[in-house]
């Protein structure tokens, strides 16, 4: 695993770059996106750079709540921060109705070339939550307490937080040819602890990411603060 550590404003460029870099040398790429705060930056740097042609990319959304509203849901932050600005129109998002059929679209396409993560308190990639196996596909997840006290105020509070979700597994997750995972602030440092140095158990999904041959960690400062 390579690890970067570097301000903010830093990492977002460089995230932005090796995205932009990826594509520039294979412009019908697969790509994967995490919804949530943390790659709100990265999404700028793309928009504002358009270091690529990204018209000839296919896009994955990792993750999707069940029954959310429209403007609360993963497709739509993605949508409105990232693909437009992009010209991304070959989208693809995970179905509660036939999950295990992502795998396969993602296949027809020749596979993840690249897969952007951010992390959750409890160790969760998209919404493979503590206790989800290694080697799950695409799946209905359950939502546990802790995901739905970070989502809270996105979704003007816990009680509108969707119980369930839909998500690439860890096997998709892990397929990817590349992964890159971006996390910020103190209150990450704990479980980036974890995902680094942490047994590979299933109580903390990320930490499935030591294994990965490409995998680069972005971090900035706050939340590298307990590798030493
Ligand atoms: C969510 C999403 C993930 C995201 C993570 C971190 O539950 N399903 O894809 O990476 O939480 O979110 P944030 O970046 O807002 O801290």
């Amino acid at each position: 695993m390579k690890i970067i550590v570097d301000s903010k404003e830093t990492i977002n460029k460089l995230v932005s770059s090796m995205v932009s870099e990826l594509v520039a040398n294979k412009p019908d790429a697969c790509l994967a996106f995490a919804a949530g705060e943390t790659l709100k930056g990265v999404f700028a740097e793309l928009s504002a750079e358009k270091a690529a042609d990204f018209t000839g990319c296919e896009v994955f959304n990792i993750c999707e709540y069940i029954g959310a509203d429209e403007k609360s849901t993963c497709t739509y932050q993605l949508n409105s921060e990232l693909y437009s600005k992009l010209g991304i129109t070959k989208t693809h998002t995970p179905s509660e109705l036939e999950p295990e059929s992502y795998d396969e679209e993602i296949e027809t396409h020749g596979g993840l070339d690249l897969v952007v993560l951010g992390i959750g308190l409890n160790g969760h990639i998209g919404f493979n939550e503590p206790a989800t196996l290694f080697d799950t596909h695409t799946h209905v997840q359950q939502l546990t307490d802790s995901t739905k006290k970070m989502k809270a105020e996105h979704f003007g509070g816990i009680e509108n937080v969707p119980d369930m979700g839909v998500t690439m597994g860890l096997k998709t997750i892990c397929s990817a040819k590349n992964v890159i995972l971006v996390a910020f602030g103190e209150e990450k440092a704990e479980i980036i602890h974890k995902l680094v140095y942490g047994k590979t158990t299933t109580y903390v999904p990320a930490a499935m990411l030591q294994m990965h041959m490409n995998m680069t960690l972005c971090l900035d400062k706050e939340a590298a603060s307990k590798l030493d």
